[in-house]
């Protein structure tokens, strides 16, 4: 019982935490992000055979603190910083690891790089973080992100392109409907677990939809 207690306390520090460390992001990574990450993630451990909800929780509020997209190339800053976060809330050494491993794997780095968290707990988070990227919202995340990055929304001349390492899909100047095809339409088949595939075939299918849809406003198709 005093374990339990301990373990609210943490959880609910490292929430304040994240508001405060991620509540100015323009990017679609705000605090937000991380909550619905940590939603979503424990919807998806209740289909699984007994997985660590606390490390869940704990890798999903602060998987972005990492992201390597915003760390100049060092990623290994944000592991350290969720690592160190956790020892001074209180978190023993064997769960601020186990967390901080989950983070170092999470994140996207291209079409054809892979990274997966060896445990369940990390699969279970790197498949909320990924339908966070999917469905309505998923599209409001990639236009809020292009925006950021100051990237067109739809260029017609400029085809995507499917990125073999991390350091081009990070350089490489792209638009934002290239982005669905350079990232979000290929996380459906990325998932770890069954509950993470079901809902991304369906997230997969809004996409698609909005897709059509666009290409029909821009080509001036109006019946
Ligand atoms: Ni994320």
């Amino acid at each position: 019982m005093k374990q339990q207690v301990n373990q609210n306390q943490i959880i609910d520090k490292t929430r304040a935490f994240i508001m405060e460390k991620l509540a100015p992001d323009p990017t679609g990574h705000d605090f937000h992000h991380a909550f619905r990450v940590a939603r979503t993630a424990l919807h998806i451990a209740s289909a699984e055979e007994n997985p660590d909800l606390f490390i869940i929780e704990l890798a999903a509020l602060l998987h972005d603190i990492a992201d390597w997209k915003f760390h100049d190339g060092d990623e290994d800053l944000g592991v350290k910083l969720a690592y160190n976060w956790l020892r001074n809330a209180g978190a023993s050494e064997s769960d601020s690891e186990k967390t901080a491993a989950i983070i170092k794997k999470i994140s996207f780095k291209g079409a054809f790089v892979n990274s997966v968290p060896e445990s369940l707990e990390g699969k279970i988070v790197q498949d909320a973080d990924r339908l966070d990227a999917l469905g309505a919202i998923g599209i409001a995340r990639a236009f809020s992100y292009g925006g950021f990055k100051r990237n067109l929304m739809y260029d017609p001349d400029l085809p995507p392109v499917l990125h073999h390492d991390a350091e081009s899909y990070k350089n490489s100047r792209s638009t934002t409907v290239n982005h669905f095809h350079e990232k979000m339409l290929l996380l459906k088949d990325r998932m770890n677990t069954a509950e993470g595939r079901r809902l991304a075939e369906e997230r997969h299918r809004f996409l698609e939809l909005y897709l059509t849809q666009f290409h029909r406003e821009w080509n001036g198709e109006n019946s």
